[in-house]
């Protein structure tokens, strides 16, 4: 499994000045990047009242304001965030030798924002959000295609699907964003925004 790292890093000097500038350059040169699979799944941590818990979902849309995702308001995440809003987004860009870590706030997008998006979703999955209560219990597989049917008959294909309420997106507001980029002899890049009051602060981190 072991494995010698490249010879090109992230330096202080090449890096942008603003950590969302910096991510959209490395999403796009993932995006790019054939042997990267899912270039926009990232891991989302969060803590509820029985520890920390991890699961992939899928960036939608990163902006100023930083990076949106969409899901099930009473899945786990979903209660976790309620709980504490803190949360981590992880991308690991393996084959690149990259990764990226986040840390920030989570909130709710508008519910305009979430219909939105739900609007643009093929037929099948909107129907799904309605036929998935996402984490709980699931008697069978048939029990699922049975609520999915019932709410395939209620907007049929062509109609227009409401959101469900139980379903939107998050905005995570990042307050650190580091970019670790592999290196020869373990000797990694690690180069960590974080927010001050002046706006962002770059510092580097040993690997
Ligand atoms: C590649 C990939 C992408 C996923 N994207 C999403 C997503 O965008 N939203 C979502 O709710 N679940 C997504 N999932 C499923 C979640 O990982 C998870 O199983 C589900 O959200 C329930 O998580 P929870 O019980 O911790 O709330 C994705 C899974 C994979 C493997």
């Amino acid at each position: 499994m072991r494995r010698s790292y490249g010879e090109s890093g992230l330096s202080e000097v090449e890096a942008a000045s603003d950590p969302i500038v910096q991510f959209s350059i490395w999403l796009k040169e993932a995006a790019a990047n054939p042997i990267v699979v899912e270039a926009n799944a990232m891991v989302l941590s969060t803590i509820d009242s029985s520890g920390p818990s991890s699961r992939t979902v899928l960036l939608k849309d990163v902006t100023q304001a930083g990076f949106s995702f969409f899901t099930n308001y009473q899945s786990n995440k979903g209660q976790a965030i309620a709980f504490n809003p803190r949360v981590s987004l992880l991308f690991p860009w393996y084959a690149m030798e990259r990764q990226i870590i986040i840390r920030g706030r989570a909130t709710k997008l508008s519910r305009e924002e979430s219909d939105d998006y739900f609007a643009t979703r093929p037929w099948g999955s909107q129907i799904g959000a309605w036929a998935s209560e996402q984490s709980h219990d699931l008697e069978s597989r048939e029990h699922l295609q049975n609520r999915f049917d019932e709410f395939a008959a209620l907007y049929p294909e062509g109609s227009s699907v409401p959101t469900p309420p139980h379903w939107g997106g998050y905005l995570v507001t990042p307050s650190s964003v580091e970019f670790w980029q592999g290196r020869y002899s373990r000797l990694h890049d690690r180069l960590i925004y974080t927010t001050s009051p002046d706006g962002w602060h770059l510092s580097r981190l040993h690997p």
